[in-house]
């Protein structure tokens, strides 16, 4: 598949845009500060703090630790769950209580429940055994990233 190439400039904080890049779900979120200091707070709900499964980022993202990208303000993910392959909900709202207290917003596979944080990383006790995949990019510019 082709690269794809995104600009990122009209992204409002705290929205999620998607693309498809070979045929999968990409998904483009703008974090705003709050949304980085609630995945601090996760480092030790979460299975795979720093990311550290080789399988689910290029090696220049797991040099990242927990932001999980080139960019705190920006991460990107393919939007399949890695338990069955659902396509996970965007649910950046802190705290609904259907959802567990321990939940500070972020990705919920609809299928079997697993919950990701904002990084993308499966909190423990979930069926996801893995960390939602981040594929290969590059910013371009500070507005363009260019996926694949
Ligand atoms: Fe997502 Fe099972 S496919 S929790």
């Amino acid at each position: 598949g082709a690269p794809v190439t995104v600009n990122v400039d009209k992204i409002e904080p705290g929205q999620q845009i998607t693309v498809e890049w070979r045929g999968k779900p990409v998904w483009i979120i703008r974090r705003t500060d709050a949304m980085l200091e609630n995945i601090e707070k996760l480092n030790s709900r979460v299975k795979d703090p720093e990311s550290e499964e080789a399988s689910q980022q290029p090696a220049y993202i797991a040099e990242t630790g927990h932001q999980r990208s080139l960019k705190p303000e920006f991460i990107v993910l393919v939007g399949i769950c890695t338990h069955l392959g659902c396509v996970p909900t965007y649910r950046p709202e802190v705290a609904p209580a259907d959802l567990g207290d321990e939940w500070l917003g972020g990705l919920f596979c609809p299928c079997h429940g697993s919950k990701f944080d904002l990084s993308g990383r499966v909190f423990t006790g979930q069926p996801a055994p893995l960390n939602l995949e981040v594929p290969p990019y590059r910013f371009d510019d500070d507005a363009t990233i260019t996926i694949g």
